[in-house]
């Protein structure tokens, strides 16, 4: 299975040429490869634009809606989404969950309807300094993933990302990010109770990743993939970070 990497640029850059210069530096690595899979998850209004112009690229965008279409002012939909190109979504960020207040409730029925408008959804995870990893995980899980259908696990990746990790330039060591995965993979055996498909899910870590310790969290911890946030706006530390990736195996 190819490992995913995935560019979330938050609140940033702030216009679309700066967007545009930033994307025309990474070619190669956005190139799809036999191992590897780079999206690029910018602001919602740069999608259309920029995937116009970098045909080639993977996008996602960083949230979406519950509903198609209807009155909700300021609403971006899932159908919106897939129609600017996007072929992912990232669901259930702690800076969503901060800043916009959003519930485990919330991401379901976002997640629900992403999958519904035929798009893959990387769902977040994770933990709060002291809060215990075992009961947000299964909280979180049990129910952000309520209602979801076994039919679309191929459109499923966790985004494992303790919250103290984000932002912080303290990512979880890759034994750690093992021990969670391990740990997902526990709670959705319990939820689901196939070990062959709760073996199947992917599931990726994110948090401070950088080049130095990108490619243990392939090799040690056995992750599916990263999600990348500060790192993914700086091009060359971003290009160290999927090369190292590509080239652990
Ligand atoms: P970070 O962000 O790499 O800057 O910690 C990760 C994320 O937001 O997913």
């Amino acid at each position: 299975m190819r490992k995913l990497i995935v560019a979330n640029w938050k609140c940033n850059p702030t216009s679309l040429r700066k967007a545009e210069q930033f994307l025309a530096s990474l070619p190669p690595v956005l190139k799809r490869k036999r191992n590897i899979e780079v999206v690029v998850c910018p602001s919602f209004v740069h999608l259309h634009p920029l995937k116009n112009r970098f045909s080639k690229t993977i996008f996602g965008s960083q949230d979406c809606f519950w509903e198609q279409e209807g009155p909700y002012t300021g609403a971006i939909s899932p159908a919106m989404i897939k129609d600017a190109g996007c072929a992912y979504v990232i669901l259930g960020h702690s800076e969503r969950r901060r800043y916009a207040k959003e519930t485990d409730g919330m991401v379901n029925k976002k997640l629900l309807a992403a999958l519904d408008a035929g798009l893959k959804v990387i769902l977040c995870v994770g933990e709060k300094e002291g809060e215990s990893i075992n009961t947000v995980l299964k909280q979180q899980l049990s129910r952000c993933l309520k209602k979801f259908s076994l039919k679309k696990l191929d459109s499923l990746i966790i985004a494992y990302e303790p919250v103290w990790a984000v932002g912080t330039g303290r990512p979880s060591k890759p034994d750690n990010a093992l021990v969670a995965k391990m740990l997902i993979r526990r709670i959705l055996l319990g939820m689901w109770k196939k070990r062959v498909i709760a073996e199947r899910a992917r599931i990726i870590y994110g948090g401070s990743v950088n080049r130095k310790i990108a490619a243990g969290y392939i090799t040690e911890g056995k992750m599916d993939g990263l999600l990348v946030g500060g790192a993914s706006l700086r091009p060359k530390e971003f290009v160290k970070i999927v090369e190292s990736v590509r080239d652990s195996g």
